[in-house]
């Protein structure tokens, strides 16, 4: 069998992916829209190899065991119809320590990389479906530029299609990296703990006209609409956490000091006319997003507060979706 290299990107999400319909099959309660980041990459070799007795799994140059890649290992198998164990290795360009999420750029890099190493040829959707199985983030990391996930109610409902090429808009993310340690809640649970929060069925009341008022205005290139709108969705999801119970628990508070103090300063250089919005996932660090035209602008405002808070920062463009490298 062969020895196949791919190559994804992890995706930020514009309308969040916040709460389950069903745990073990990761199809999320409402539909979401994100873009690939350019500025992080994940690179997964897969070899299927009769000789091995067991999966072999280095991630970052470290072998160890890894329960959810070996489980995604097992779903390429079924599919292919073969028993036969694997050799992975992936690695991130991005240290583990940079506070970014890497499972959506790992699942979609392993479901590309492992279905053509087991002989399979999936086309995006079928993708899409794999990769959500292992994390749901990753369904959006298959499709090329900006993607949104179609919430779907079972198995081959649930995956992501493109919304837009990459060149469709030329947007610039700056995501500020403010802590690096491991988060205190993650974000399996988080998505579990929905269920405790008042709050969470006024969130879902108003989610189809976010997911229409950042389709339409990311299509139609509208930035204030967009970014408006982006922002006041990422402090909903915040929101939902905050009043969400996990064991005993009261809330869930993702920020850290100095996220607040990136969200201050970023109203303040809006105020005085810089346009800049951002978003922030499950964690302290805070992405500002601007238009292509403004990444100087943004830069020049943030290097030094940054620099003051120890933090420093990585830039992205929108990123093509999962894609095979070698052989080429
Ligand atoms: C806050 O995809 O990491 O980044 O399906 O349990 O692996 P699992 O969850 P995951 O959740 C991501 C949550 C988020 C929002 C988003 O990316 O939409």
């Amino acid at each position: 069998m062969q020895t196949i290299t791919a190559v994804a990107h992890p995706n930020l999400a514009f309308v969040k992916y916040w709460g389950k319909v069903d745990h073990n099959l990761n199809i999320p309660t409402n539909g979401s829209i994100s873009m690939n980041l350019s500025g992080a990459t994940t690179t997964t070799t897969v070899t299927f190899d009769a000789d091995l007795e067991a999966d072999r799994i280095t991630i970052n140059s470290i072998t160890a065991e890894h329960p959810r890649v070996a489980a995604h290992l097992d779903r390429v198998r079924q599919l292919a119809g073969i028993e036969t164990r694997a050799l992975v290795i992936s690695d991130n360009n991005f240290p583990a320590s940079a506070g970014i999420a890497s499972s959506a750029s790992a699942f979609a890099a392993l479901s590309l990389a492992a279905s053509r190493a087991a002989g399979l040829n999936l086309n995006d959707k079928a993708l899409s479906i794999l990769a959500r199985s292992g994390s749901g983030s990753a369904c959006r990391s298959i499709p090329d530029g900006f993607a949104e996930w179609l919430p779907g109610r079972d198995h081959e409902s649930s995956y992501a299609q493109q919304l837009a090429p990459p060149d469709h808009w030329d947007l610039r993310v700056i995501s500020a990296i403010v802590e690096t340690g491991a988060k205190e809640v993650a974000s399996s649970q988080g998505h579990r703990a929905v269920q405790t929060s008042n709050f969470f069925p006024a969130r879902l009341s108003v989610l189809a006209q976010t997911l229409d008022t950042v389709r339409t205005a990311l299509l139609a290139r509208d930035f204030p609409a967009f970014g408006a709108t982006v922002e006041a969705e990422a402090l909903a999801m915040h929101a939902i956490a905050l009043t969400s119970q996990v064991e005993e628990k009261i809330g869930i508070l993702y920020w850290g000091p100095s996220t607040l103090i990136l969200i201050r300063a970023i109203q303040q250089w809006r105020a005085n006319g810089l346009p800049v919005y951002y978003t922030i996932d499950a964690g302290p660090n805070v992405h500002l997003i601007c238009e292509a035209k403004y990444q100087t602008g943004v830069e020049r405002a943030l290097a030094p507060l940054l620099a003051g808070l120890g933090g420093r920062y990585f830039v992205s463009r929108p990123a093509p979706g999962a894609r095979v490298v070698k052989p080429t």
